[in-house]
């Protein structure tokens, strides 16, 4: 099956009213990825070898979009909403260089598993002209129904064409379809649109390919397969619903989610086995963990990189950038942004690092802070490997710190210190005896005088 050719058609032009908002529809994120892209990522799954975007509302913001999750595909302006088959008909340049299998996929179903999509193909390869992804619900209400003879597909009717007994069908199109490369322009080019909604529809190739007599099958997928995004709510649905398989997909590979419903992914998390994440931590995009690490409760962690047995939170916020080598560890609100924390450093407490990098073994102190920042531009700070930072310390960028270099507490450090060396960045202590208690009897006495 393998060298069977593939396109697979998306559509997306619907306008996606309900989600009330700026952004086209099928640009809304789940788990950081526009939910088009989902369905792109899995039709590359099942071998597609050649992508059709059919767009239409937000066109010129969709194909700058498409740039990045779907470089190759072509996109095809579909003018007028006339309905799914004439949405797929507006790739028709693509569909008739000849392939093997269509694809036709939806832009707002974006939990669509590649092992159906393969299923699918699979029928064609046996011989099907359609084969159609269906789903069972025991709320079939808004879906195209499955309508069987002697165990065969013959048509699938739209709800507002069925009648009070194909209502009653729980059996229902999921809205994905395979079509024979060789019959489908054939058929898309028949479809016409007497119907109830006076559309031209997609599903009316089913009743046209059994009409004449070629094969068509219906195969069977889980509900989620079928799950279109219409509003917000269905979109928090499918996040729910891809959280929970990533979830239970990282603990099968060897991750330890404490409280499993409290973390969330992104679509590209990487974490190796053996590693521990605590409840209520999040994954934004671009974030790879090795393995052997734990991540303590309520961290925040994007485009970073963490190596194996590092140490991170509890409420730590690793910012793009950041990366931890080996056995290094961010504690407790600290801040981590465009930095590498070499192998066992130690950013402990309430720290900023930002533009640096940590040298190995280095000790940084509670409260430090680099200012890397000028107002204008953005500077470099380097600690040197063994280096102990004292708490409180500021350290202006750019700046040195060699090896082994030593910071007093509380300094401002605006020039750089050579290996070893010791650095004071603030007044020297002066201790005055008596003075304490002077003052304490002066001011209480001003107290009684102001209250007579
Ligand atoms: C469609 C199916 C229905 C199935 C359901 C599953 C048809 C006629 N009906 O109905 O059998 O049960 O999906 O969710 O196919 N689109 C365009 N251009 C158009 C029309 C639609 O790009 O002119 C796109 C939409 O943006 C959307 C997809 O096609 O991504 C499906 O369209 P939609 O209007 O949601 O179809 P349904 O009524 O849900
Ligand atoms: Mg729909």
């Amino acid at each position: 099956m393998n060298q069977r050719t593939c396109l697979s058609v998306i559509l997306a032009a619907g306008e996606g009213t309900r989600m009330k908002s700026a952004l086209p529809k099928v640009l809304h994120q789940i788990a950081g990825l526009p939910m088009v892209a989902h369905v792109v990522k899995a039709a590359e799954a099942a071998g597609a070898g050649d992508l059709a975007l059919v767009i239409g509302h937000g066109a010129e913001e969709m194909r700058k979009a498409a740039q990045k999750f779907a470089p190759e595909a072509e996109a095809f302006v579909q003018e007028k909403r006339l309905g799914t088959a004439h949405a797929v008909l507006a790739a028709r340049a693509a569909i008739s260089k000849g392939y093997d299998d269509i694809l036709v996929m939806f832009g707002d179903t974006p939990l669509i598993d590649p092992d159906a999509l393969t299923a699918a193909r699979l029928k064609l390869a046996q011989g099907a002209a359609v084969v159609v992804i269906g789903f069972r619900t025991a709320n079939p209400t808004g879906y195209g129904r499955l309508i069987e003879k002697g165990g065969k597909l013959v048509a699938i009717r739209e709800e507002k064409d069925c009648s009070d007994e194909e209502k009653k069908i729980t059996f229902c199109n999921g809205g994905l379809m395979a079509i024979a490369g060789s019959q489908a322009m054939k058929l898309l080019d028949a479809v016409g649109n007497r119907n109830a909604k006076g559309e031209y529809y997609l599903t009316d190739i089913v009743e046209l390919a059994s009409n004449q007599g070629l094969d068509v099958v219906a195969t069977e997928a889980s509900f989620e397969n079928a799950l279109g995004i219409n509003n917000r709510a269905e979109l928090a649905q499918a996040e729910g619903i891809w959280q929970a398989r990533r979830r239970h997909e990282a603990m099968l590979s060897g991750v330890t989610l404490i409280a499993p419903e409290t973390v969330y992914f992104s679509h590209d998390t990487e974490i190796g086995a053996d590693t521990i994440v605590e409840p209520n931590v999040w994954f934004g995009p671009g974030v790879k963990i090795a393995g052997g690490a734990r991540i303590h409760a309520f961290s925040h962690i994007e485009g970073a990189i963490v190596a194996a047995h590092c140490d991170v939170g509890p409420f730590a916020r690793l910012r793009p950038g950041a990366d931890l080598k080996q056995k290094a560890k961010v504690g407790n609100f600290c801040e981590v942004k465009q930095a590498v924390i070499e192998e066992g450093a130690k950013v402990n407490h309430l720290t900023y690092i930002g533009d640096a990098r940590v040298g190995a073994g280095a000790n940084i102190g509670a409260g430090t802070i680099t200012c890397n920042y000028d107002g204008y531009l953005k500077h470099f700070t380097d600690i040197g490997e063994g280096a102990f930072v004292g708490s409180n310390s500021s350290l202006v960028a750019p700046v040195t710190i060699g090896k082994g270099g030593y910071i007093a507490s509380g300094s401002v450090i605006t020039e750089s210190v050579p290996d070893d060396a010791l650095a004071f960045g603030r007044a020297r202590q002066k201790t005055i005896p008596g003075k304490g208690k002077e003052l304490r009897e002066r001011f209480a006495s001003a107290a009684v005088a102001k209250k007579r």
